[in-house]
This record gives C-alpha cells, sequence and structure tokens, in this order.
C-alpha cells in the first residue's frame, strides 16, 4: 500500500474525523545526494525533488489537505490564481473529488505544460489581462460571492500540508539541514518549511534548525528589494510575483532561522537549470533551480559552506515549461538524411 501524508503525518496536521480522506499519491518524494556539486563546493548538496508529485510540484502537498478540509465543509467548489503549478494541482484534486474548479491566471504567462495540465483535469480556466498579482486580488475579491473556497496558500492549509516536505527531509537525512535554499514566489512556501522545522524541532526530533535562504529573481525581488514590484518578470514565470501574499510570515521565516532572502539574475537561474540536468540527471523547472543558482552565487562570493549539510528544494519538474528550454537547447539538434554513413559522421562531429 502507497504511504500518504494524510495518514502518515496525521499527528502533526489539522485532521480529525470528520477529516474526509484525500490522496493523490503526493508527498514522500526522494531526497537525492548531488554526486558533481557536492564534490566540486567540497559540501554535501541534496536536490528534494519535488517534481516528483502527481501534479509536478509541490503545491500537491498543500493541496490534498486543502481539499480535505474543503470537503469537510461541505463546500462543492474551489478557487485560485495561479502562475501555473497551483492551478495544475487544484485542478487535479478538483477532477478527482468532484469539486467545479476554477484557476485565474495571467494571459500568456503560463508555461505550456502547466496550461495544459489544467485544460486536462477539466479546469474551468479563465485568463486575465494582468499579471498574478491582480489575478488572486480578483480571487479575493469574487469567492465569497459565488461560494468558492480559496486553495491559493492564503488558504492556512495550504501552509499546513506543505510542511510536511521539512518533516520528510529531516527524516531521510536523519536530521535536519544546516542550510536550505528554497525559490520564492508568493512566500509560502518557506513559510511552511521554517513551520514544518519547528514543530520538529520542538516536538524533539531534531536537535537543530537550518538556516534558510530564500532565492527570488531579479526582475521580480519584492522581498530583496523590500518594495511592491508592479511588472514583476523573470524568465522563472512560476515565480514572477511583486506583492507575495505571505511576505510578513517569509520575513519571519527567514529572521528567525537567521537567513536571508537573496536574488538571482535569469542567467544564473538558466545556467543552474542547464548544470542540474548536465550534472545530476535532474531536469528541473527554472523557478526550481533559482535554489541552486542561490547557493551558486552565494559559494562564488566566498561564503564558505566546506562540509555542511545543504538542501536545495527542487519545486517543479522541468517537463512543466518545454519552451524555455527549448529555446536553448534547440541548436544540440544535428539533422542527417537516414543515412547510417551519415549519422556516424554527425556522432563523430558532435
Ligand atoms: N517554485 C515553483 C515551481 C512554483 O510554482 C512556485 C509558486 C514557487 C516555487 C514559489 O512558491 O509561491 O510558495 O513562494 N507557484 C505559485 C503558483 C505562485 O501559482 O503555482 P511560493
Amino acid at each position: 500500500m502507497q504511504k500518504n501524508l494524510f495518514n502518515y503525518y496525521q499527528k502533526y496536521l489539522p485532521i480529525n474525523e470528520n477529516t474526509p480522506f484525500v490522496s493523490i499519491g503526493e508527498g514522500f518524494t526522494p531526497l537525492v545526494k548531488s554526486e558533481n556539486l557536492s564534490d566540486k563546493y567540497n559540501c554535501n548538496i541534496f536536490f528534494k525533488l519535488e517534481g516528483s508529485n502527481p501534479s509536478g510540484s509541490f503545491k500537491d502537498r498543500g493541496m490534498f489537505l486543502t481539499v480535505a478540509k474543503t470537503l469537510e465543509k461541505k463546500k462543492k467548489k474551489i478557487i485560485c490564481a495561479s502562475t501555473g503549478n497551483t492551478s495544475a494541482s487544484a485542478a487535479a484534486y478538483g477532477a478527482r473529488y468532484n469539486l467545479e474548479t476554477v484557476v485565474i491566471i495571467p494571459k500568456g504567462k503560463i508555461a505550456l505544460g502547466k496550461l495544459i495540465q489544467a485544460m486536462a483535469y477539466g479546469a474551468k480556466i479563465i485568463s486575465i489581462n494582468g499579471n498574478f498579482d491582480e489575478s488572486l486580488l480578483a480571487v479575493k475579491e469574487i469567492s465569497d460571492s459565488l461560494d468558492f473556497e480559496i486553495v491559493n496558500s492564503i488558504n492556512p492549509y495550504r501552509l499546513e500540508g506543505q510542511k510536511t516536505a521539512a518533516f520528510e527531509i529531516i527524516e531521510q537525512l536523519g536530521f535536519s539541514p544546516d542550510f536550505q535554499f528554497i525559490p520564492v514566489g508568493n512566500a509560502g512556501n518557506i513559510s511552511s518549511y521554517w513551520k514544518g522545522y519547528k514543530q520538529f524541532y520542538d516536538s524533539k526530533i531534531c536537535n537543530e534548525l537550518p538556516v534558510l535562504y530564500g532565492v527570488q529573481a531579479d526582475g521580480a525581488a519584492p522581498l530583496v528589494d523590500n518594495k511592491i514590484i508592479k511588472n514583476p518578470d523573470t524568465i522563472a514565470s512560476a515565480i514572477r510575483i511583486g506583492n507575495p501574499a505571505s511576505a510578513d510570515l517569509a520575513k519571519d521565516s527567514i529572521n528567525e532561522s537567521s537567513g536571508e532572502f537573496m536574488k538571482v539574475s535569469d542567467e544564473n537561474i538558466l545556467d543552474a537549470q542547464k548544470i542540474i540536468a548536465r550534472k545530476e540527471g535532474i531536469f528541473c523547472e527554472p523557478a526550481s533551480a533559482a535554489s541552486v543558482a542561490g547557493l551558486i552565487k552565494l559559494i562564488s562570493k566566498g561564503y564558505d559552506f566546506s562540509n555542511k549539510n545543504i538542501v536545495c528544494i527542487l519545486t517543479g519538474n522541468g517537463l512543466k515549461d518545454p519552451e524555455n528550454a527549448q529555446q536553448y537547447l534547440q541548436s544540440n539538434i544535428i539533422k542527417t538524411s537516414s543515412d547510417p554513413d551519415e549519422i556516424k559522421e554527425a556522432i563523430l562531429k558532435y
């Protein structure tokens, strides 16, 4: 029988006898030790592969619980704003649990794989002339009058569910890491991890707490620049957010963990995406690669991570955003006829 978050972590979650069971097999994602980057930087780097969740991102950890609590309240409709992954996850759980699902997305700003997922799962998709922040404002405005449950991370059950990733890391390592790098968009996930680490620390399951680094993109770094960004812009569409809803929680998490918010360029992000794919055999989406880009940036600035245990959260699967990757990978393909000699020559010349 597949382990599930609902039963396995029940005593740490707001689940009671009236909460219906919900699962599509989320959680229990691999924590993979880096072979090449660990050697290169003389530390132990681990990747938490959140792209291995059923809809391909960490959102499923929060969505299983949010949908369970929605069903517990006997509500039949869910709504979210999204840069793509929340909409894919909401649509998946909505389909399975027979909920009317509406997703509000910024027009032309969603990675193709995520949009196709929401379509495949059968959500009602509203594409607006506006960015994510405006999508979320609209959701807040209309949800009550239409009796929808909001399943964005402003719903506290999302953060509760997502904290299970920190539990898993502690169980997988046998201790808590020294450092964690995580991409930050709407700032819910970093807050979830901190909640999870603290809960296991308070329960004496671990003796230490990690230092958190929250990584944003240069053009969408409201928490680094300390101001709302009106027109956020980055190739990492998942974290193209200028006014994070959980900014205060995230700031508390960073302060309490003695960590930092930091930002990386789109070039850093794509370089990191390439390195993780080429050196580690893991293809993650650009927003996820921001975590590794953050680590590499600090190392290049002289931070000493020697012999430390470092976890980078790879929040989503690379297949979700084929268009971005295709743009810089196109030149990798050499075209030939079907003539074996010509093929052989192409291989030798590659
Ligand atoms: N990584 C990925 C792949 C994401 O999809 C997101 C957020 C984040 C990181 C940042 O997490 O918002 O909790 O700080 N995606 C949201 C969405 C906004 O709509 O799918 P966060």
